[in-house]
């Protein structure tokens, strides 16, 4: 089946052309584990708005909106002749969770290609995608090792700028929630650290960078609820603390900019993000007997955070499996997977109406 797919949940305008095969056994042995799939990005192209609204410290959704109105047509008239040429079976669009108005950009959007190539338009959760970003070979590759290697149960950490969620994995197809945040994503607290300390947006990949020469033992910043008997989260208070550190030594220094220890602030913070995220998941590992863990979302791509979670797997003789790079911010090609893999879930079809709230 080929899948084209677009993406504009938040502040990256993508359109995506994949194809993806369950070779054997039938459809309706999808659920098990020896499911064969093969994955082919045929093309994944991402725009990012990042420059237009790092100007403001965060996305705003109207603007964000008009740029991917803006940015649709363009892309996919690059994309034109691969799809004529390779004729999709479905179109899928992202319909939520995000940012409303961003998403309605690419719902309109999907609506008028769908009309114009004749091929039927399918909604897909956005956090589906995330948690599929794993099984994406790198462009015009095809793989399944990563699939055929993953054992379940599976344990998986989904982490970007608005979610923060464990979900445990019966297969491939099958899962449930164990655990979310109560307050900010972890993402969204790196972002408003960032912003406090005078970082441009994303602040994710900026702390990540000023953490590397600083000291993660510096500041004994809070790890908020690591020993509650739940699989929950939350970062509000990490950021809170954050804030305060910076208050004080501010009274102490002529402003905040003079802070040598900026390093150290982002190092201590970072540490004390990656001990909750690994303690919980971990512990969730042992509670399940987890023998695989999955690393996905934006944050994802903090190197720092993969490793910790790499270690801890090995410790728990778990495999661990984290996208390669280019899937771990938002994309469309994650986004046809997603679809596809829904076709195999039979599941009930998700309504083309921009959802910010949809839940995983
Ligand atoms: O998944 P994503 O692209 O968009 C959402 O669905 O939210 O995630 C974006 C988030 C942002 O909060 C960004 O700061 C964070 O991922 N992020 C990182 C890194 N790269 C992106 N956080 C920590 N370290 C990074 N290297
Ligand atoms: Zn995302």
């Amino acid at each position: 089946m080929r899948i084209l797919a677009i993406e504009t949940s938040c502040d990256d305008t993508s359109i995506a052309l994949v194809e993806a095969n369950l070779r054997t056994p039938a459809c309706r042995q999808a659920g098990r584990q020896d499911l064969k799939l093969e994955i082919r990005v045929l093309e994944n192209i991402v725009s990012s708005q990042t420059n237009i609204h790092s100007h403001f410290g965060g996305v705003v959704p109207n603007l964000a909106k008009r740029e991917h109105e803006k940015n649709l047509p363009s892309i996919f008239e690059n994309l034109k002749p691969l799809t004529l040429n390779l004729k999709p079976g479905i179109l899928a669009v992202t319909v939520g969770p995000g940012l409303e108005p961003a998403l309605w950009a690419g719902i309109e959007f999907a609506k008028k290609i769908s009309k114009e190539l004749k091929i039927p338009l399918v909604g897909v959760n956005h956090l589906e995608g995330h948690l599929y970003s794993n099984l994406l070979p790198q462009i015009n590759q095809v793989t399944n090792h990563k699939l055929a290697s993953i054992s379940f149960p599976a344990v998986v950490l989904l982490v970007s700028g608005g979610h923060t969620i464990l979900l445990l994995m019966r297969d491939m197809l099958h899962w449930k929630k164990i655990g979310e945040t109560r307050d900010d994503a972890v993402g969204e607290a790196f972002d408003k650290v960032a912003r406090i300390l005078g970082l441009p947006y994303p602040g994710g990949p900026e702390i990540e960078k000023l953490a590397l020469s600083g000291d993660p033992k510096a500041i004994k910043f809070p790890r908020p609820m690591v020993g509650t008997k739940d699989y929950d989260f939350s970062f509000s208070g990490l950021k809170t603390a954050v804030l305060y550190y910076l208050k004080d030594e501010a009274l102490k220094h002529e402003s905040m900019k003079a802070l040598k220890q900026r390093e150290d602030v982002t190092a201590s913070f970072q540490a004390a993000a990656i001990d909750v995220l690994t303690i919980k998941t971990m512990r969730a590992v042992r509670e399940f007997g987890a023998r695989s863990v999955l690393l996905c979302g934006g944050v994802a791509a903090n190197q720092a955070l993969r490793r910790a979670l790499e270690n801890a797997s090995k410790l728990e003789s778990a495999s661990f499996f984290a996208p390669t790079i280019e899937y771990n911010t938002d994309n469309a090609a994650m986004i046809a997977v997603a679809a596809f893999m829904r076709t195999q879930r039979r599941r009930k079809k998700i309504p083309i109406v921009a959802n910010g709230q949809l839940s995983i």
